[in-house]
């Protein structure tokens, strides 16, 4: 089941969330996230936190209802995805090279150390033909593209689940 504290708690400001689960996989969930708000989902597995995000996307069909979101929206999936190619491509993802926000979204991610270790940086290549990167190094290349697209809204469902406690912590303090 689908749950947050503001639901409960319900003091102003804070998004509102109402989820009423059925007996089936589906449920109803009233949910409104204003700019600059953050929002945290909780649930145990399979109560549909991914769906949630799925469904925002448009990925999902809904049943009935509808999903209203304002501006650019950029997503980091629960497993991440990496494709063939350098690192610094994957984190650019076709945008323009600004070396200042580049360079902070590494430190942002704690990935400066990583691409220090790495033989040739950030033009390291990864997949097939060049290194693999560990779990959690996946998953902060995902957070660091995701970052550098300076969107209005960001999707990340389960960013630290493959990075310890601390850099865990390093990232949510963004
Ligand atoms: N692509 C899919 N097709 C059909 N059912 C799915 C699909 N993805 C997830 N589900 C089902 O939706 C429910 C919620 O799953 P999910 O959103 O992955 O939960 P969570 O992210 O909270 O672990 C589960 O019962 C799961 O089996
Ligand atoms: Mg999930």
């Amino acid at each position: 089941m689908l749950q947050s504290r503001s639901a409960m708690g319900a003091s102003p400001g804070t998004p509102r969330l109402k989820c009423q689960r059925s007996r089936t996989s589906t449920f109803k969930l009233v949910f409104q996230a204003r700019r600059g708000m953050r929002v945290a989902v909780c649930g145990t597995v399979g109560s549909g936190k991914s769906s949630l995000l799925s469904c925002i996307l448009g990925e999902v069909p809904k049943l009935s209802g509808v999903v209203r979101t304002c501006g650019t929206i950029a997503y980091v999936s629960q497993s991440a995805w990496i494709q063939s190619g350098k690192v610094q491509e994957n984190i650019l993802f076709g945008k323009e090279m600004d070396s200042e926000k580049y360079d902070r979204v590494l430190e942002l991610c704690s990935l400066k150390k990583d691409l220090e270790s790495f033989p040739s940086g950030d033009q390291t290549v990864i997949g097939e033909r060049g290194i693999n990167l560990s779990g959690g190094q996946k998953q902060r290349v995902q957070i660091a593209r995701a970052l550098y697209q300076d969107a209005d809204i960001y999707l990340f469902d389960d960013p630290f689940s493959a990075v310890d406690a601390h850099t865990g912590s390093h990232i949510f303090k963004v």
